[in-house]
């Protein structure tokens, strides 16, 4: 059974003070439907991912909620994996239509996070740590910055090699109309900005955003050119301190393994893939896990150019990734399946990557918790 990317929408990222959650949802939503061409009456799901709206807005319910904005009275549910709660949207509804139960749905993946200061988000988003993850105080760039030392110590990477990361995604979200940052930065400035956990500073990290993304998937005969030919999920432990790695990530590994079977394709064929760079690292040991670069040199591929729009090899993060786009944690699982549709329909505008037959998806939970992978071709 194929199963079409019909169409998509992802709004601006950033801080969007002047729009409600609903209006947000709303207006992403109707966008999706025009992209793919459908009228709302259409889906016979909605499938919305989400972590914080219950926290930050004592609103759970948000099947219904969304339902109600697209007008339509058809299952609806609310699905939440941390950073990841977009990919898991995605990975259910691809389920229920491998399952045959639907024909055409539509994943939401939506967050609203700035209205809240920045220790109250932090603290909001260790709700994806353990018990004494929580009960030790740390956070999320702290845990990050746990796993970059433990990678500077095995591979002998240094902050310079590491920097490269946010100046490459930096670069590639200057093209991006929706991403929350569209400045170009420099090596020197990330190691000049603000030290947040050491070694990563303010220009290592992924910033607090807002924003949605919708896409909607039929099993139905359509014109559309883009399919999903895996879609794969795993788990691993909440607390770092329980890993026999701190330079992999064992989720992201047997994730991907799945879905390069499921796909019949090697991490060699990938022209395109959408990357979870929460924190500068994040992507470092991701390209290596996913089977784009060798052990210890994700870091110095990136530093090399490698990575980069035009290089003619897997382009990483064309988005701007977390770094550069923005984080809306719920969002962004949807947003880069978003993306990876317009590179493979080749609409990506000057981010478009040159000939993009097969993109890949990577989205994580926390620290690496659980992590879905998605791998998508075109037929351009
Ligand atoms: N990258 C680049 N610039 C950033 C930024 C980032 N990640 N975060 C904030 N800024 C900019 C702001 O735009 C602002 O610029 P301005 O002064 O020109 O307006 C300035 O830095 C200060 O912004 P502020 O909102 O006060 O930053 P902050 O110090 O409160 O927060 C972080 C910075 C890095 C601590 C915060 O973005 C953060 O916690 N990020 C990680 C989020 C996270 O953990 N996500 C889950 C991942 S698992």
């Amino acid at each position: 059974m194929k199963i079409h990317v019909l169409g998509g929408n992802t709004s601006k990222f950033g801080e969007l003070w002047d729009t409600s959650p609903r209006e947000l949802g709303r207006q992403t939503m109707k966008k999706a439907l025009q992209s793919a061409g459908i009228e709302a009456r259409g889906i016979d799901a909605l499938f919305v991912g989400n972590m914080l709206s219950g926290i930050f807005g004592n609103q759970e319910n948000l099947g219904a909620f969304y339902a109600e904005e697209l007008g339509v009275q058809v299952p609806a549910f609310r699905l939440e994996a941390a950073c990841a709660s977009g990919g898991l949207a995605l990975h259910s509804a691809v389920n229920a239509l491998l399952a045959g139960i639907y024909e055409t749905v539509m994943v939401l993946g939506i967050e609203k996070m700035t209205d809240h200061q920045q220790d109250v988000v932090s603290s909001a988003l260790m709700a994806a740590g353990s018990d004494e993850e929580r009960q030790t105080g740390i956070t999320f760039p702290g845990l990050y910055a746990l796993l970059t030392q433990a990678y500077m110590q095995e591979y002998g990477m240094t902050e310079a090699d590491l920097a490269a990361v946010a100046v490459k995604n930096h670069y590639h979200g200057s093209h991006n109309p929706n991403a929350q940052f569209r400045f170009p930065v420099t090596v020197e400035q990330v190691l000049l900005s603000a030290k947040v956990a050491d070694p990563l500073k303010l220009l290592d990290c992924s910033p607090i955003s807002d924003g949605a993304s919708a896409v909607i998937l039929s099993t139905k005969k359509h014109k559309s050119k883009v399919e999903i030919i895996a879609s794969t999920m795993a788990t691993d432990t909440l607390s770092l301190s329980d890993r026999s790695s701190f330079t992999s990530l064992g989720a992201v590994v047997r994730a991907a393994a799945k879905a390069y079977k499921a796909a019949g394709i090697q991490p060699k064929d990938v022209d395109v893939a959408e990357i979870h760079d929460c924190f500068s690292i994040a992507e470092v040991i991701a390209s290596e896990d996913l089977g784009f670069s060798k052990k210890g040199h994700g870091a110095l591929d990136i530093a090399s150019g490698k990575r980069t729009l035009g290089s003619g090899e897997v382009i990483l993060n064309s988005s701007g990734g977390l770094k550069a786009c923005g984080h809306p944690v719920g969002a962004t699982g949807v947003k880069q399946m978003v993306e990876i549709m317009e590179q493979l329909q080749g609409k990506a505008g000057d981010r478009q990557v040159h000939k993009a037959k097969v993109g890949l998806t990577h989205n994580v939970a926390g620290s690496g918790s659980q992590a879905v992978i998605h791998i998508l071709k075109g037929s351009i």
